[in-house]
């Protein structure tokens, strides 16, 4: 069973942007896409890049360092499907966000 944890309020995670977060010694990437939310590792399978620092359209995150996708909601790299981030539940109660690992 995942341990949830309360990473943000979800007016700190605007449509289309993520947040960094530490839980449980991880650093995980949450993002808001289409009115949902989303967790992922934070650190993008390309060379390390901070994807909780992109940008996400059509729920594909764009890493900020040389643009490399990744499906929030599946956490497969757009680029090449070989590369999958680990990826992590979301609830979301009243207007808390919570993370399970
Ligand atoms: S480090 Fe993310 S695309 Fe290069």
């Amino acid at each position: 069973m995942a341990d949830f944890q309360k990473v943000a309020r979800r007016d700190e995670i605007p449509e289309g942007q993520g947040k960094v977060v530490e839980i449980a010694g991880r650093t995980i990437a949450v993002f808001q896409s289409g009115g949902k939310f989303y967790a992922t590792d934070n650190t993008c399978l390309h060379r390390g890049g901070p994807l909780g620092e992109g940008h996400v359209k059509e729920n594909v995150v764009s890493c900020p360092w040389h643009m490399w996708g990744f499906d929030v909601t599946t956490g497969l790299c757009t680029v090449n499907e070989e590369f999958k981030l680990e990826t992590f539940p979301v609830k979301v109660e009243g207007e808390e966000i919570l993370v399970g690992i």
